[in-house]
């Protein structure tokens, strides 16, 4: 078979999965939920592309009696803790996070003895048992706004990560904010060289950099210093400052498959990634065909123990309501 033939019959396939998944999504009354990080293919077939935050209201208020999350497996868990009576998929187990992985149950209650009193403030990037020993949740978007909720003299554990943490406590002016030294593999690869590369490259150019970066705290002094054009947002922030900016190229530092997304609602504007290197394996771990067979077979199905679940929704409430 030469390329060409070779080419032709995979669309074929792909054609033939998303018109198989549409159907048994319908006779199911399953909603798939796609992350901005996902393979194209995903992000077209998906009812809802969205940031962690997004995905996590959505998930709480489908009718929908399947939940297919096209996400990683905390995710996925927010969304069984959020609609408890729904069945909740994820398309492949090995879709986890190295940022979640950096703290469990255990490491966090050793963390809160040494600080008595303190208010936890866990990332959503976080497993459910973790998410049951918060007092709140966050995600990249509304952080700081979180903290800003918090009374000024309570001590705060922020977890897991540090650039995002780094970047809140500047934010808020938050010295008693105690940070966990967790990191992204992806994201705490994206380094200031790579900024300076890029200005250099596309002077002209917007810089949006997600908060978890390695890049975030070096950058916040170069915000003040050389290079004022860097916005730090969340990908549902950089999707909406796009929109409305009259900027046309963008360096954007976060993984690369928010891209596909940025060109699809802004077809004139160029998008330029900090790294194409920044690619997530656990987010691209979830294929067309293994939507199609989570469908089918109904698995991987997420379950949550009713005490871990009755625990982690206060502090997932609480990101949910606190804009
Ligand atoms: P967002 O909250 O911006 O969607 O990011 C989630 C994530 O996993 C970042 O790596
Ligand atoms: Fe986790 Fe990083 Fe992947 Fe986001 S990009 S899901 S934080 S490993």
């Amino acid at each position: 078979m030469n390329k060409k033939t070779a080419g032709i019959q995979d669309v074929s396939i792909q054609e033939a999965h998303i018109r198989k998944i549409k159907t048994l999504a319908k006779e199911k009354n399953a909603v798939i939920l796609a992350h901005n990080y996902q393979v194209p293919e995903v992000q077209d077939v998906a009812d809802v592309v969205g940031d962690s935050l997004e995905l996590s209201r959505k998930a709480a208020e489908t009718d929908a009696d399947i939940i297919v999350f096209c996400g990683v497996h905390f995710m996925a868990e927010t969304a069984k803790i959020l609609s408890p009576a729904k069945k909740v998929l994820l398309p492949d187990m090995g879709a986890g996070c190295s940022l979640a992985d950096t703290i469990d149950a255990d490491l966090l209650r050793g963390w809160k003895k040494e600080h008595p009193g303190a208010i936890v403030v866990s990332y959503v990037n976080t497993t459910a048992e973790v998410k049951a020993e918060s007092d709140y949740c966050c995600t990249s978007a509304n952080a700081v706004a979180i903290v800003h909720a918090i009374p000024r003299e309570k001590e705060i554990l922020f977890l897991p990560d540090m650039f995002l943490g780094y970047y809140v406590r500047q934010k808020t002016g938050r010295m008693n904010m105690h940070l966990w030294p967790g990191e992204c593999h992806v994201h705490a690869g994206l380094r200031k060289e790579y900024i300076m590369k890029r200005i250099g490259e596309y002077p002209d150019a917007e810089v949006l950099i997600h908060p978890e970066c390695g890049c975030t705290s070096q950058a916040l002094v170069m915000v003040s210093e050389c290079v004022p054009h860097v916005r730090f947002l969340g990908t549902g922030g950089m999707l909406a400052y796009v929109q409305k900016s009259s900027a046309q190229k963008f360096i954007i530092g976060t993984e690369t498959g928010l891209i596909y997304r940025l060109k699809k609602e802004n077809p004139e504007k160029e998008f330029i990634p900090l790294d194409a290197g920044a690619v997530c394996g656990y987010m691209k771990k979830i294929t067309l065909e293994k939507v199609l067979r989570s469908l089918e077979e109904e698995k991987y199905e997420i379950t949550v123990t009713e005490r871990v679940a009755n625990k982690a929704k206060k502090a997932i409430d609480l990101m949910i309501s606190i804009h």
